[in-house]
């Protein structure tokens, strides 16, 4: 590395880690300590655990593993273990109050600080190409997402405000419903993304045959005409499973949706009751329902690499690029992420975050289901610990893809790979549909 790009990536370290840290503390910092010691929903943590664990987590790996440090406070340190104790019962432990977890994080980061101004990036694969640094501040991003979830179901006055994305662009309502994708191998996951997950990895060739795809994420509008249609009643659309959850919990509407006197649809969203916006995409709906919701158009979910052909894949070149619209960065103008706004964009939104094919929005607005199970990729290896991504391997999760309004770039790249139950609502999740195409 020349001494510039050393430089360079100390930088992109440092700026990467403050933006974490400012988000953690725009989340927290808006509320009382009562309200970040309450358990808001049994999903989720007490805001004040997020807020210790990821300083925890920072100290884990990069003062101890990095720095060889001592453990500042051992005894905390099974607290803050996420496998240890389930959300639902964390607050009952004795965690930090939110004084002493926010002198903890602050002190944790200026010791990485200062071990960031003198780290060599060569030495090992932990530390190549600021690897755990750039895992770190995407720990905390996902952290970070995780407690504005909290947020949405928390009730209370609402806390939290942002602009609103701006409207539809004009070209909108000549979008194609659709986009084709042709059939053909291409290259999924990724070998060359230098802070991209064990699970993103290694870059692979799939095959994959011609099918069509949703120009945009599925509408609130849409939704509502599903509902119309009897849609949550119709036994056949759905699952087997989907069926008897959506029986048992009795979905009738995506969460956060209440129908006033008139028939008219509303949502909560972070505190603010309003009407449905009907061009904005569709949001906490579980698997189930976007997969009934599918079945009910006469298509079905796409699969999680038929959503990163269509995302990746440039025709011309052969190639699979970084991100819909090439391999910069986002900007504000390609996608609505790093919770800018605090809703995704009307349908339609970003064309110049477009793909090759023309599908808008694949990354940001909402995180999107597919229709596959989270599995490893050929010649998959655990790194740096199975339990990121290795013990959640299996047919119990589903896999999300995109990002979401409420993801950061930082974790969100065209190969990022999210994960969820089937049965989950509380999370930024819509999806888009797909059918099959010719084979001619
Ligand atoms: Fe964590």
């Amino acid at each position: 590395m020349t001494i510039a790009a050393d430089a360079a990536l100390r930088e992109e370290i440092e700026t990467r880690l403050a933006a974490a840290r400012a988000r953690t503390a725009g989340l927290t910092d808006c509320v009382e300590d009562a309200d970040l010691i309450a358990q808001h929903s049994p999903l989720m943590s007490p805001l004040v655990w997020d807020l210790a664990h990821v300083a925890n987590q920072e100290e884990l790996w990069l003062l101890r593993g990095v720095g060889g440090r001592e453990p500042m406070h051992p005894e905390i340190d099974p607290l803050y273990d996420a496998f240890e104790h389930p959300r639902a019962t964390r607050p009952t432990l004795p965690l930090l109050p939110p004084a002493q977890a926010r002198g903890y994080a602050r002190e944790v980061r200026g010791r990485v600080l200062d071990l960031l101004e003198r780290v060599a990036f060569t030495g090992g694969r932990l530390v190549e190409a600021g690897f755990v640094f750039g895992m770190i501040a995407q720990h905390e991003q996902q952290h970070d997402e995780t407690m504005l979830a909290t947020h949405q179901l928390r009730s209370g006055e609402p806390v939290l405000s942002a602009p609103p994305p701006g409207p539809a662009p004009k070209d909108t309502a000549r979008l194609p419903a659709e986009v084709l994708v042709p059939g053909g191998p291409f290259t999924m996951g990724t070998s060359a993304e230098p802070w991209a997950l064990d699970n993103e990895r290694p870059a692979h060739v799939v095959d994959v045959l011609p099918f069509y795809l949703d120009a945009t994420p599925v509408t609130n509008a849409a939704f509502a005409e599903f509902i119309a249609d009897g849609g949550y009643f119709e036994e056949r659309i759905w699952s087997a499973a989907g069926w008897e959850h959506r029986q048992r919990a009795g979905l009738s509407a995506p969460l956060f949706w209440q129908q006033d006197g008139s028939g008219q649809w509303l949502r909560r969203r972070f505190g603010v009751t309003e009407p449905v916006p009907p061009a904005e995409p569709v949001m906490h709906v579980c698997w189930y329902e976007a997969d009934a919701f599918a079945r009910w158009a006469g298509r079905r979910l796409p699969t999680e690499a038929e959503w990163e052909k269509a995302a990746r894949y440039d025709p011309a070149s052969g190639r699979s690029r970084r991100y819909p619209w090439g391999d910069d960065d986002p900007t504000p103008a390609h996608a609505n992420l790093g919770q800018r706004h605090l809703q995704p964009a009307p349908a339609g939104s970003y064309p110049q975050g477009a793909a090759p094919f023309g599908a808008r929005q694949l990354i940001g607005d909402v995180w999107e289901w597919t229709a596959s199970d989270f599995l490893p990729y050929p010649g998959f290896s655990a790194w740096p610990y199975k339990e990121y991504s290795e013990v959640f391997f299996g047919t119990e999760y589903k896999v999300l893809r995109g990002g979401a309004f409420s993801a950061d770039p930082v974790a969100c790249r065209g190969t990022f790979r999210n994960w969820d139950y089937p049965i989950r609502r509380q999370i930024f999740a819509g999806f888009r549909t797909a059918r099959d195409g010719d084979l001619g």
